[in-house]
């Protein structure tokens, strides 16, 4: 994909006060090299610590500022400003824009562009540790993320102000990657069906009592939000999990795994389905009616259990309607390539997507994950093999979807010719 995403693209970038505003220039420099067009908006914090001057002589453009009154006639210049953009980026993003942005207050120009605008948004936090632990700041990032924001970092180190702790806003290399994936976004999966499982299952043992495991659903929601974010229409069957359901997804939540294969049998035909939930191996026999009661002199209980189907291989190995595509995941903690390869055979699926699950890697529950995609080979020939550097977990869910989007378009474009 490399440079040519970046080409001809418009950027409308926006500088918070921060001390982290010294990155933007570098950012913006970078921006440039790769033939987009930088705009930028810099606020009155942001004016305390990068001039206006270095960041016109970087985007050679118009730097905005605040002493532009919005009353005046070009006011509508400026909305249209923000409408021109293929992108805003507000880096650094501070407490304090964060929280406006998630009210939607406008009262300073960045503000207001960020109301008028009809573009993707991207911000890149920065503030210390305390404020980003802060409640009043994790409701507003949730704010944002539920209305389509994406964010990017912040990092975890030593700070400016002495502390130590996420809050080091993200550096350009990283906020140019989020920028190039967040443009590639539009349309990549337009008109596609996309089936996700996430979470664990509960099994129950009586009406109070379950077999279940710590899947959190991050990885599978992520994907989830990223194939609608691509434009397809999403179904994402989820076992128990605290993750909300996402934004622009049609979510069914179950608990067992017969639910959950009956659930996505319902939901066929899809193009591609995605297999990430810890799905329990076994499920109880026979669940009581009543809850199992402690009596004197009985005999303590022995549970029976039995197979629970498997979800991803009943999707791989159907006749009818079988997604053109069907992802699983493997957790493993040693041998993972051969394992993984095994795993493909043996499911009947296209990928799998393993995960390194040592307990050093911190991955179950964690916001990290180390992934390697294992894309089975034409005919008798080896599995492909791609190796992807440790990331965030929705970063991952961005190349997991963008993969999906190249595959299923290479597979539309073969067909149709
Ligand atoms: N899976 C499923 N239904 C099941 C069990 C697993 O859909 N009943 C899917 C998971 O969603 C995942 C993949 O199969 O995509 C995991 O395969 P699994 O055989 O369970 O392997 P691991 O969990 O990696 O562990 P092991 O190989 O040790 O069994």
């Amino acid at each position: 994909m490399g440079h040519v995403v970046l080409q001809g693209k418009r950027i409308l970038l926006i500088v918070g006060g921060g001390i982290a505003a010294y990155k933007a220039l570098e950012l913006i420099r970078r921006l440039r090299e790769r033939g987009a067009a930088v705009r930028c908006v810099l606020t009155k914090g942001g004016g305390e610590f990068v001039t206006a001057l270095s960041l016109g002589a970087l985007s050679e453009d118009k730097v905005y500022g605040e002493l532009f009154s919005l009353t005046d006639e070009a006011e509508m210049g400026h909305i249209r400003l923000s409408r021109e953009a293929d992108l805003v980026v507000v880096a650094p993003a501070t407490a304090d824009l964060l929280a406006r942005m998630a009210s939607g207050i406008a009262d300073d120009l960045a503000t207001t562009l960020l109301l008028a605008t009809d573009k993707p948004v991207l911000i890149a936090p920065a503030m210390n540790v305390r404020m980003w632990e802060h409640a009043a700041t994790r409701r507003n990032l949730a704010r944002l993320e539920a209305d389509g924001v994406t964010r990017i970092g912040p990092e975890v180190g030593p700070m400016a102000c002495g502390e130590f702790g996420p809050g080091r806003m993200a550096e350009p290399a990283d906020i140019l990657a989020a920028i190039e994936a967040r443009l590639t976004v539009a349309g990549s999966l337009t008109g596609m069906r996309a089936l996700v499982t996430s979470g664990p299952t509960f099994e129950p043992i009586d009406p109070v009592r379950f077999i279940g495991n710590r899947s959190s659903g991050k990885q599978g929601h992520a994907i989830a939000a990223a194939c609608a974010r691509r434009g397809a229409s999403v179904t994402l069957v989820s076992g128990p999990t605290h993750e909300p359901d996402p934004q622009g997804v049609t979510t069914i939540r179950v608990q067992t795994a017969q639910e959950m294969l009956a659930a996505c049998e319902a939901a066929l035909p899809a193009d591609v389905a995605v297999c990430a939930a810890a799905v329990s191996d076994w499920r109880v026999s026979a669940p009581a009616n009543q809850k199992l009661k402690k009596a004197k002199g009985q005999a303590d209980p022995v549970l029976a259990l039995v197979r629970n189907p498997d979800i991803l291989a009943t999707l791989a190995q159907r006749k009818k309607d079988r997604p053109r595509l069907v992802i699983g995941f493997a957790a493993e903690t040693e041998n993972l390539i051969a394992h993984a390869s095994a795993k493909l055979e043996s499911k009947g699926c296209d990928w799998i997507i393993a995960n390194d699950v040592s307990p050093s890697t911190g991955t179950f529950g964690g916001e990290q994950n180390e992934v390697h995609l294992v894309r089975a080979g034409q005919g008798r020939s080896r599995p492909e093999i791609e190796s992807w550097p440790r990331d965030s977990k929705a970063a991952i869910a961005e190349r997991i979807a963008e993969r999906i989007g190249d595959a299923l378009g290479r597979q539309t474009a073969a067909t149709s010719s």
